[in-house]
């Protein structure tokens, strides 16, 4: 006190100059002092960058939407950036009483059609895939950042089918394929596809796809795991019966205790996770912090987050952001005062169907320690006396 603050006595030059002009940057950039803001890759995760996977950075982003350009980014055999003009979406069936008239559609035919705008999370079967059998990765960009939500913009794939005249009584499943050296295909349920959830999307955050997510087309499954949101799609096929293609059969499967697998096990449950403070962050001192963090179920909204700061022995209910969205991302926000002691942050989400997400003891219960896909555990974050804050697990 006495001396005060030169970043406020001293006007800075800056404010004696003329700024730069209008459209110096035609497309906006973020400020070079949020440049250590990047979806980053987690080294030696895979042998090559082209079948690999880039982290949302959680840690720094508020409310519910990703930033286009921090959209994390899953690719099995690399991205393309396509030509829309070249692209194509077929739609077909191997037998002409589950549909009647297939069809190839052009991006100017689809862009024409009525179009739905949704807010959807999308979540890696795989994310904190890393924690199964222990703490793997120090902060929240590596444990949750197979996460993203976008506002996206496209046809729902029902008014499609019916344009080729589906027989819903026959097509119970659609396959959706991508363009891509992957081969990437999924099975999905009719019913998802009736109820009009399910949607071809050309646009995200407003404007069209970007190439790591898609471009010019990817298939939006609100709910279902990332690997169902087929990118640069290019045929739906419909059927009677599930295809059980390699990625149903080999990957995207749950190794239970007893040995066994369980197939299509596509919805992903209610989870939630603190953003900040999180791993690897670090506490000024003992006062006020406002504990912020997401939640999210694939069956619905959220309906309450209770946060912990003591391990999980008392709870407190957060403050939830709304308007809460149908299947995405929810902010929700919690005063706390730190004395300086050592604290644990948790946060447990429960959504409208009234589950609530388990413990690491409850879920390894059920699904044992060896699975990769759908961990859905309350995650722990441990603040040291120090401020420092650590990845840990409480059962
Ligand atoms: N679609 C195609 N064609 N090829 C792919 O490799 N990866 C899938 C899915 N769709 C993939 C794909 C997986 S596993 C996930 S988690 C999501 O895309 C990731 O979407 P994103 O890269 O937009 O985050």
């Amino acid at each position: 006190a006495g001396e005060g603050d030169p970043a406020i006595l001293n006007l800075p030059d800056w404010s004696k100059t003329l700024g730069m002009p209008v459209a110096m940057n035609p497309y906006g950039q973020p400020s070079k002092y949020e440049s250590q803001l990047l979806r980053r890759e987690s080294p030696g995760l895979t042998r090559v960058g082209q079948a690999s996977v880039s982290f949302t950075p959680l840690q720094g982003l508020f409310g519910i939407i990703t930033p286009s350009g921090l959209h994390f980014e899953r690719h099995h055999q690399g991205w393309h950036d396509v030509d829309p003009a070249v692209h194509r979406l077929m739609i077909n069936a191997s037998d002409p009483a589950f549909l009647k008239q297939p069809k190839v559609y052009t991006m100017d035919d689809l862009m024409r059609l009525p179009s739905v705008s949704r807010i959807h999370f999308i979540e890696c079967g795989a994310n904190t895939g890393l924690e199964w059998g222990n703490v793997a990765v120090p902060t929240v960009q590596y444990t949750h950042g197979m996460l993203s939500c976008s506002e996206f913009t496209g046809v729902p794939l029902r008014l499609l089918l019916e344009d080729c005249g589906v027989d819903y009584k026959k097509a119970r499943f659609v396959l959706a394929e991508g363009a891509d050296g992957s081969s990437m295909t999924r099975t999905i349920p009719m019913e998802m596809v009736e109820n009009g959830e399910v949607f071809v999307a050309y646009g995200m955050n407003g404007e069209m796809l970007r190439p790591e997510n898609g471009y010019p087309l990817r298939l939006v499954v609100p709910g279902v795991q990332g690997v169902s949101w087929v990118k640069w799609l290019r045929r739906i096929e419909v059927g009677d019966k599930p295809w059980a293609t390699k990625d149903e059969a080999v990957h995207y499967i749950d190794l239970m205790p007893d040995g066994l697998h369980r197939q299509y096990t596509s919805i992903q449950e209610c989870k939630s996770v603190i953003t900040t403070p999180s791993g690897g962050q670090r506490l000024l001192e003992k006062g006020f912090y406002n504990v912020s963090g997401i939640a999210w179920s694939g069956r619905g909204k959220i309906t309450r987050v209770d946060v912990s700061t003591d391990g999980g022995i008392n709870w407190q209910p957060a403050r939830i952001e709304g308007p809460v969205q149908n299947k995405a991302l929810t902010r929700f926000n919690m005063n706390w005062v730190w004395d300086g002691k050592p604290a644990m942050l948790q946060s447990r989400a429960v959504d409208e169907t009234g589950y609530v997400q388990p413990s690491y003891g409850q879920l390894r219960a059920v699904r044992g320690s060896k699975s990769i896909y759908h961990n859905n555990a309350i995650q722990t974050w441990k603040v040291a006396e120090s401020g420092e804050i650590s990845n840990v697990q409480v059962l």
